[in-house]
Formats: C-alpha cells, structure tokens, sequence
C-alpha cells in the first residue's frame, strides 16, 4: 500500500464522509414518527477522532418519556397478539436491510464512535443482523406447555411483559441495540429504548430506515441525558420491565427506580476480566489475543480481558512479544481501512482513561509502554491514546480493579494454576475470561473454577452466535445475545381447566 493512499485524512475530508450519510439533526421517535423534544433543548454529538461536532440530538426529557410509553402502551394489545410469522418477518427484513447497506452503517458508527471501520464491517454490523436473525428464529420457540392431572388440565402460557424500557451504552450501539430489541419485540412486547447521549447516530438511522415496516408505537425511542430520561422511564406505572447496559453505578439507580413499579432488571455491567497464559500456550496465538483484548474497539468492550495473567517462566519472553506488536500498531483516521486502533468514543472516555495513567503511577506500577496520548498527524483534536501496558501490578490496585474502558492492560505474573484462578477470581466483576494452555485437563478445570460468564479457551472473542452473553456478581444479572434472553422478555401464565362436572359438595350436609 502506498503511504498516502489510507490517510490520514485530513478533519476536512473525514467530515465530508459524514455527508449524504447523516443528518444535521434527529428527532425523538414516537408512535411512528419524529418529533422535537418537549424541553426545545437538543445535544452536540461528535466524531471523536476530529473532535468536530457531528450532529444534533434531541435532549428528551419527562414529557416525551409520557408520550412514548402511552404510545408503546397503545400499541401493546395488538402487537401481543400478532402471529409469530408477522414479528418474525420484521426482524428478517430488518437484518437485510441492514445487510444491503452495511457499509454505510460501519461508517457511520465509525464517524460517531472512533471504532476502526475495519471492525465496524466485520463485527458491529454482522453481528447486529446475525441477533435479528437469531431471535427472528426465536418467534417460533415460545412455547407454553402442559401438564396433565387426573381431573384438570394444566396449560403454562409464555406471555410477554408489555412496554419494555431498555437503556443502551455507546461502544457498540448498533449490536446493543438488536441485542435488546429483537428478543422484546419477537416475544411480543413493546419498547421504549433510550440510546446514549454520546453516540446513537447509527440507531436513529436505523430507526429512520425501519419506520415503514415497525408498527406505530412498538418501538420508540427517546434520546437525551440518562438523568433526565431514565428515572421517568424506568419508574412509569405503564413499564413492566427494564434492561440496561452501561456501568454499575448506573445499574444500581436503575434497580432504585424499578422497586416503584416492582418490574425485573436485565443487566449488563461491564468487567475487568482475566486472561490467563500458561507456559505450554501457543505464545503467538496468546500474545495476539492479548493485543486484541488491548486495542479491539480501543478497549472499549465490557468483555476485554484486562487483566493478563501470565505464568512466571514466560512473563519476559511475553511482554518482548506483547511491547513489540503494539508499537507497531496503526493508530489513527478510523475511517482509513488499515488504522487497527482509533480515539476513544467521547471526550470524557479520553479523560478517564488519561486519569489511569496518573493513577497507575501514583499506585507504583510501571508503564511498559504507552501511557499518554497518542498524536496523530492531521488529528490534533482527536482522542486518541497510546496502547498500554502496565507492569508491577497487584491484582488489588485499582488499576486492577476497576474498568479502564480503554487500550489498557494489566500484566501479572502467577506461579502457580491454583494462584492464577485465585487471582482470577478476586474481583467484583465477573464478566469474560481466557484461557491458554494445550492441557485439556487444566483447561477444563480452570474454566469451571473461572466466577465469570463467558471463557474462551485458546482464542479471545471467539464469538459464536447463540451463545449467551452474561454477567457473574457484579457484571450483572441475566442472560443475552443468545435465545436465553426470551426467558427474560415472557412471563408464564398458568390455566388450570377442571375436567369434573358439578359441584365439589362441600356445603351441601
Ligand atoms: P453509564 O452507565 O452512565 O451510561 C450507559 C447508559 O445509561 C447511557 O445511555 C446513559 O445515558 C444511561 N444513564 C446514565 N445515567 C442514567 C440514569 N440515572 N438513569 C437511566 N439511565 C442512565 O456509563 P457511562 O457514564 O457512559 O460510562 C462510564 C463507564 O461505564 C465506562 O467508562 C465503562 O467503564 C462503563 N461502561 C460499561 C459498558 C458495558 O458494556 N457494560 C458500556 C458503557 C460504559
Ligand atoms: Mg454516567
């Protein structure tokens, strides 16, 4: 490739890819159509990697929140009862819809978000369309059951809730978008659906290219700032059930709000999971997965393995290979094809994630590489950082410990498997995990003994659709991305039909 022929680009010319794409302002989606917020207020969102705003949302606020829950409320009763086939049908059309312009979509989360366009192709958007076809599936499993008895018929119903509230975070809102919808709606159930106040241009996209096939009111959507939307939403007497991802700070309002209406929480919490090499790994493989935890969406993935635990007798040759990947990794213009590590998704997310760098030395730790910003040519305005390493950590520091949401990881040694798992497990998130060994024995064992939701053993973000995606402690509560999640979206009825005739004859003496 020639030097120039992939950027960087200049703040002018990313802009301009902006064009024709998105638009200057996006109203709230209510009952079918688009409208201003009620408070007359609207949000700047930016392209991270310019630093220049992009767009304009709505700031909604208690008003709007009223409308859209009426209207999904209204649009309930028929939505319930629609047949299978017809919710189905949707969710089909929906996936190739955003099949047939998947480019467009990657761009566009990729101009608001910072994520590498490269990715945004072959994960953001497949993955968004494999959930619609996978719950699209879904339609057909809700079954009820029955049980028989002598003198009585049981019939266990699996109905739907009513109007859903959902609440989704900025790193990958297209995925969390189909992640939270698909299962709500197949099920029968009605939405209101709140997108970060940072990044949502893809989905209010999306929403404006579904409008004609989404019946009125089943789903709408309310932009704005968390505060001002979710306590309105989550504690309305008409919502029946809330599911959130983003931190656990956030998540622990949002089960405040929902004890007014006494409704279920799906949550998903983010983690700081543990990645564990052991000395008869395949060391490329291993190293390349750890570069991946590091850099993959700028660390910005609640199942990044974070904190890489690496046995003792490999610890130098490990970090050789690991300092030696990432300095030659392309920082830059996302939108280029061949950038691998793009600016953090907002202002604030460059900032926290500066705080940890001070924070890391402050607590004693080394920084192996990394541990500033990053200057790209051309980009002076965008948040970009280096990708890091931080060396000499005890698993009890709080770089260890808390969520980075960056390109940042944590190398610690370990001798033994039984201090590895121990170390593994001492953490209130519980999230993801690797492994990395060629003993099967070890491999299994470890895994099971892993307090964490999803192991890949021998390949990090082994994907694999279907599978369920969920928090142990404090990384939440439920289970998604798999069919699982219509457990969460229904709730059974029981009907129990007498087969005698007549009185029972207890009164009559
Ligand atoms: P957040 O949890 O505050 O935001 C996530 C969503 O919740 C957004 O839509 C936001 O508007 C909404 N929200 C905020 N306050 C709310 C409230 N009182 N009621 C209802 N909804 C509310 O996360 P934030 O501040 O954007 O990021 C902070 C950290 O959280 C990140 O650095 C990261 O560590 C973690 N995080 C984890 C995610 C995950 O995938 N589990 C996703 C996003 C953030
Ligand atoms: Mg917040």
């Amino acid at each position: 490739m020639k030097p120039n022929e992939f950027g960087p680009f200049s703040p002018e010319e990313i802009n301009r890819k902006a064009q024709g794409l998105i638009q200057p302002e996006y109203g709230l989606f209510i009952d079918g159509e688009w409208a201003p917020s009620a408070t007359g207020k609207t949000i700047e969102l930016y392209n991270p990697a310019t630093g220049a705003v992009l767009t304009k949302i709505q700031a909604g606020g208690a008003a709007d929140v009223e409308k859209a829950v009426q209207a999904a409320h209204r649009a309930f009763s028929s939505w319930s009862q629609s047949a299978p086939r017809e919710r189905q049908e949707i969710l089909l059309e929906m996936a190739r819809r955003l099949r047939k312009r998947l480019d467009d979509y990657a761009m566009i989360e990729t101009l608001n978000n910072g994520k590498p366009i490269s990715e945004a192709r072959v994960f953001d958007i497949p993955m968004a369309i494999s959930l619609f076809e996978l719950f699209a599936g879904g339609a057909y499993t809700l079954h009820g059951k029955t049980i028989d008895y002598p003198d009585a018929v049981g019939m266990v119903h699996r109905e739907p809730y009513g109007v859903c509230a959902q609440i989704i975070p900025w790193n990958v809102p297209i995925i969390m978008m189909a992640n939270k919808i698909a299962p709500a709606i197949v099920s029968g159930n009605t939405v209101v659906l709140k997108p970060a106040e940072t990044v949502c241009v893809s989905v209010l996209e999306f929403f404006r290219e579904m409008q004609d096939i989404i019946p009125k009111g089943v789903v709408n959507v309310v932009t704005g700032f968390g505060g001002d939307v979710g306590p309105h939403l989550v504690e309305h007497p008409l919502v029946q059930k809330v599911a959130f991802t983003g931190s656990v700070g956030t998540a622990r309002k949002i089960l405040e709000y929902s004890t007014k209406n006494i409704i279920p929480a799906t949550l998903e919490l983010g983690g700081k999971s543990a990645n564990i090499v052991f000395a008869d790994a395949d060391l490329d493989a291993a190293v390349e997965g750890a570069v991946m935890c590091n850099i993959f969406n700028k660390g910005e993935v609640c199942l990044s393995g974070t904190r890489l635990f690496v046995e003792e007798s490999i610890l130098d040759v490990m970090l050789d290979k690991l300092k030696d990947t990432l300095a030659k990794v392309r920082i830059g213009d996302p939108t280029n094809p061949a950038t691998q590590l793009g600016p953090q998704a907002s202002l604030a997310q460059f900032k926290k994630v500066c705080g940890y760098f001070d924070l890391a030395r402050e607590e004693g730790a080394e920084i192996a590489i990394g541990g500033k910003p990053a200057k790209v040519p051309g980009l002076d305005q965008g948040y970009f950082v280096e990708p890091t390493l931080f060396t000499k950590v005890d698993n009890k520091m709080r770089i260890a410990q808390e969520e980075i949401f960056g390109p940042v990881t944590c190398v610690i040694p370990f001798k033994t498997e039984e201090e590895a798992l121990q170390l593994a497990n001492q953490s209130f998130y519980g999230l993801g995990g690797g492994l990395w060994t060629k003993d099967l024995r070890r491999a299994h064992q470890i895994s099971r003994g892993m307090q964490t939701g999803t192991i890949w053993v021998n390949r990090y973000y082994n994907f694999k659709e279907g599978m369920p995606v969920g928090g142990y402690k404090q990384s939440g509560v439920g289970r998604e991305f798999s069919l699982d999640a219509l457990e969460h979206y229904t709730q059974t009825k029981s009907v129990v039909i007498n087969l005698n005739e007549g009185p029972l004859g207890i009164f009559s003496h």
